[in-house]
C-alpha cells in the first residue's frame, strides 16, 4: 500500500549584516555563530543578507565599502556558512527590498520610528548627518524580513525593538489588505546576545567605539586579540563567578561559554579558586582557537574572487526568485495596476 506522507515545509530564516567596518566579536556571538548552526538543521532553509544599502545610511567611502562586503561574504563562509546550498546575497542586488521598503515606509508611522532605540543612539554619533534613510531604517529591515516570508530572525538583543517593529507592521498590513506575510519570531541566543565593551561592560561591543581596546575584530591579530583581552576591566574581587558589579567577569564568561559551550556554572567550578590571570588566558586562548582557523579560510577566499563572485551571483538569483513572488503580491494587493 503506498503511504503518502507529506513532509512539514521547512521554517525559512532570514538575516543580515551591515557591511560597515569589520566584524566585531559581538556580531559572531550574537548573530554569525548562530546562523552557522541554524544552516546545519535540517528543518530549516535560510537566507543571508549583506546588508549593503542600510549601511549608506552612514556616510561610507566607496571604496571602502566595495572592500568590506567581498570582506564580510568571505567571512560569512570562512566562519562556516554554504553559499552554495542556500543564498547568501548583496541586499543592493534584490530590487525588491526597496520596493516593499517603500510601501512599509507608507504603512509606519514618524512616532514609532522616533522611538527606535538605535536611531536615537546613531542620531547622537551621526549629528551632522541625521538623514532620512536613517530615520526609516527600520522599515527597510522589515522589509527585509517579510519579503522572505522569514519564520525566524537570528539576531544579538540590540535588534530586538526593530523585530517587535516588523511584527506589528506584517499585522497591520495583514489586517488592512488581507493575510500576506508571516509574522517572524526573533531568535535570540541564550548565551552572549549582547556581548559587552572589554573596556566598558556596561556597553555594547560596538567598532564604532573609538577605543580599539573594547573591541575584538574577527580580523585582529592574534597577538591582539590576546592583548586586548589581558586588558578587558574586570574587579577587584578575583573571582570568577557571577554576582553584583561584575559585568566585566560575565561578559569574559559570556565569550568563555559562546566559545566553548561550556555553561556558567561549568565555568564557575572550572576557576574556582583561580585568578583573573588564568581566567583571562584561557578565555584569550579560548577566542583564538575558534578565530584561527576562520581567519585563514578567510585569507584563502580573498585570493578566489571568482569563487565569491559565483557565491553572490548565485544568492541573487535564488533570493530574487522568493523575494519577486512577495512584491509582486504585495503590489497587487495595495491596488496597484499589474504591468
Ligand atoms: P548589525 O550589522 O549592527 O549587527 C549584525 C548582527 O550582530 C549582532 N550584534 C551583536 N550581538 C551580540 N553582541 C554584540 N555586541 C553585538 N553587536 C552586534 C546584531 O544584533 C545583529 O544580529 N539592522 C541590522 C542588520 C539587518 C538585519 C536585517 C538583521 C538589516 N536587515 C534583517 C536581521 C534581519 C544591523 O544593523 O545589524
Amino acid at each position: 500500500m503506498e503511504t503518502n506522507i507529506q513532509a512539514e515545509p521547512k521554517k525559512r530564516i532570514l538575516s543580515g549584516i551591515q557591511p560597515s567596518g569589520a566584524l566585531t566579536l559581538g556580531n559572531y556571538v550574537g548573530a554569525l555563530r548562530n546562523w552557522v548552526q541554524l544552516q546545519k538543521e535540517e528543518q530549516y532553509e535560510s537566507y543571508y543578507m549583506i546588508a549593503d544599502l542600510h549601511s549608506i545610511t552612514v556616510r561610507q567611502e566607496p571604496k571602502d565599502l566595495r572592500k568590506n562586503c567581498m570582506d564580510l561574504l568571505a567571512l560569512f563562509l570562512a566562519c562556516g556558512l554554504d553559499g552554495e546550498k542556500e543564498p547568501i546575497f548583496f541586499q543592493s542586488h534584490i530590487p525588491a527590498h526597496t520596493q516593499l521598503g517603500w510601501v512599509l515606509d507608507c504603512n509606519t508611522y514618524m512616532g514609532e520610528l522616533s522611538r527606535m532605540t538605535q536611531f536615537k543612539d546613531k542620531s547622537r554619533k551621526h549629528a551632522d548627518n541625521i538623514n532620512a534613510g536613517l530615520f526609516t531604517y527600520p522599515s527597510l529591515m522589515a522589509a527585509d524580513i517579510l519579503l522572505y516570508q522569514a519564520d525566524l530572525v537570528p539576531v544579538g538583543k540590540d535588534q530586538k525593538q526593530h523585530l517587535e517593529l516588523t511584527r506589528d507592521l506584517a499585522v497591520r498590513f495583514n489586517n488592512a489588505y488581507s493575510d500576506t506575510f508571516k509574522v517572524p519570531e526573533p531568535y535570540i541566543p541564550k548565551v552572549g546576545a549582547k556581548i559587552m565593551s572589554l573596556q566598558e561592560p556596561t556597553q555594547k561591543m560596538s567598532k564604532s567605539d573609538p577605543n580599539e581596546n573594547s573591541y575584538i575584530l574577527l580580523l585582529d591579530p592574534i597577538d591582539k586579540i590576546v592583548k586586548k583581552i589581558k586588558r578587558a576591566v574586570t574587579d577587584s574581587e578575583a573571582r570568577v563567578c557571577l554576582g553584583e558589579g561584575k559585568e566585566g567577569v560575565e561578559n569574559l564568561m559570556s565569550i568563555y561559554s559562546a566559545m566553548t559551550g561550556k555553561t556558567m556554572d561549568e565555568i564557575t567550578a572550572e576557576f574556582d579558586g583561580k585568578g583573573y590571570g588564568d581566567f583571562k588566558a584561557a578565555v584569550a586562548e579560548a577566542v583564538v582557537e575558534v578565530l584561527r582557523p576562520i581567519q585563514e579560510k578567510h585569507a584563502d577566499l580573498m585570493k578566489n574572487k571568482d569563487y565569491l563572485e559565483s557565491i553572490y551571483r548565485k544568492g541573487a538569483e535564488m533570493a530574487n526568485y522568493t523575494a519577486r513572488k512577495t512584491i509582486s503580491k504585495v503590489y497587487r494587493k495595495v491596488g496597484f495596476i499589474q504591468p
